[in-house]
């Protein structure tokens, strides 16, 4: 058996059958031996609610090689590399344009599986390929930015699990740089009259560092739900009951502030056991310490039931819960 506690950031204590690191395009190849796996980046939105009978498949491909051109810059990441690390290094080297996605937890490898996003950019927006070995036949790919059909935290990757082991990532990063100061939070750098990616990158850790908590101290998964998208008919039902209520426009409706509808409810700081929800951030689940798999279930379930009892939505985990077969896909019928 292979401890998991220190293979993911809401640090359960459960175990997996046995772990398997990939280091060459050859051992990748042989992963689809396995009758069960899961492949994990950093472990940073997975959270292992049961013993998971299985093999863990971690990618251990690293390096960064960047070649600048006239219009920017093509960088290709191996997987196992740290997205903040990364990030951080691009903006050392005056390349501009990931400042709003700094310190996002985990590996560069799991950034396209879920599209990550903060502030105003997704990844998908500098992703230029993403190299791939298909598991089922053994063959190397290089999935075009439109292949990866990303949309808001989803991918090919993401809706297809276990069909692809990802092993590098390529950026492209145009020199002509606009600032994304379209997030609220940020608007206020829009009266600064020399906005840079640093002072961007420095206002985007403050503003992550006083509401998310630092899983190195308090364990947690970011955020554990994603924000619903509703009609326009039910966003105008909702915000006639709730005029307080935090939504976006999107083409086809309405993304709700799954943390404000959270918070509303008073559920800031409610616990099922060890599992609570975070007093900054209501979309955040943490682990206070002693958090069990059924603990994060209950909290979860509870959560859904009162947001959908209130607003007519159901909320969808945004985590990756793992039980004893493999990915969690429907809470409600998970025994526990
Ligand atoms: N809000 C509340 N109460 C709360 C939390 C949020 O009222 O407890 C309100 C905020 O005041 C704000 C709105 O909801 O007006 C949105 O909140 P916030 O800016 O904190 O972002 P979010 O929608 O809760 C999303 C991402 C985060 C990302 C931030 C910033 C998802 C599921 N989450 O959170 O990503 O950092 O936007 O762009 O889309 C993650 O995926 O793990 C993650 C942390």
């Amino acid at each position: 058996m292979w401890p998991l506690a220190n293979y993911h950031s809401f640090k359960i204590s459960r175990s997996a059958s046995e772990l398997y690191e990939v280091r060459t395009i050859d051992d990748a190849r042989k992963v689809s031996d396995f009758d069960n796996f899961l492949i994990l980046g950093d472990g940073t939105n997975t959270i292992f609610i049961d013993d998971y009978d299985g093999a863990i498949v971690k990618s251990c491909i690293s390096g960064v090689d960047c070649q600048a051109q006239d219009e920017g810059w093509y960088i290709r990441v191996g997987a196992q590399e740290n997205w903040h690390r990364f990030v951080t290094w691009t903006l050392n080297e005056n390349i501009r344009g990931l400042e709003n996605l700094v310190l996002i937890p985990g590996s560069v490898g799991a950034a396209p599986v879920q599209n990550i996003g903060a502030y105003g950019v997704e990844v998908s927006q500098y992703i230029k390929t993403v190299e791939a070995v298909h598991l089922a036949t053994g063959q190397q790919h290089t999935l075009t930015n439109h292949q990866c059909d990303f949309s808001y935290r989803d991918s090919i990757f993401k809706r297809q699990p276990g069909a692809w082991l990802i092993t590098h990532v390529n950026f492209f990063i145009p020199k002509s740089w606009q600032p994304n100061l379209s997030y609220p939070a940020l608007a206020e750098l829009n009266t600064e009259t020399s906005v840079t990616a640093q002072s961007i990158a420095d206002k985007v850790i403050a503003i992550r560092s006083s509401k998310l908590p630092d899983p190195a101290r308090l364990p947690n998964a970011g955020s554990f739900f994603k924000n619903p998208l509703v009609s326009v008919e039910h966003y105008q039902q909702l915000i006639g009951s709730f005029p307080d209520l935090i939504a976006f426009k999107q083409n086809t409706g309405y993304k709700l502030a799954a943390g404000w509808l959270i918070e509303h409810l008073g559920l800031k700081g409610a616990c099922c056991g060890d599992c609570c929800v975070h007093d900054k951030q209501a979309l955040v689940l943490v682990n206070q310490g002693h958090a069990t798999g059924g603990d994060v279930l209950a909290l979860c379930r509870l959560i859904q039931q009162r947001v959908e009892h209130a607003f007519g939505v159901m909320l969808e985990p945004e985590v990756r819960m793992v039980g004893h077969g493999g990915l969690i896909h429907d809470v409600s019928h998970y025994p526990g």
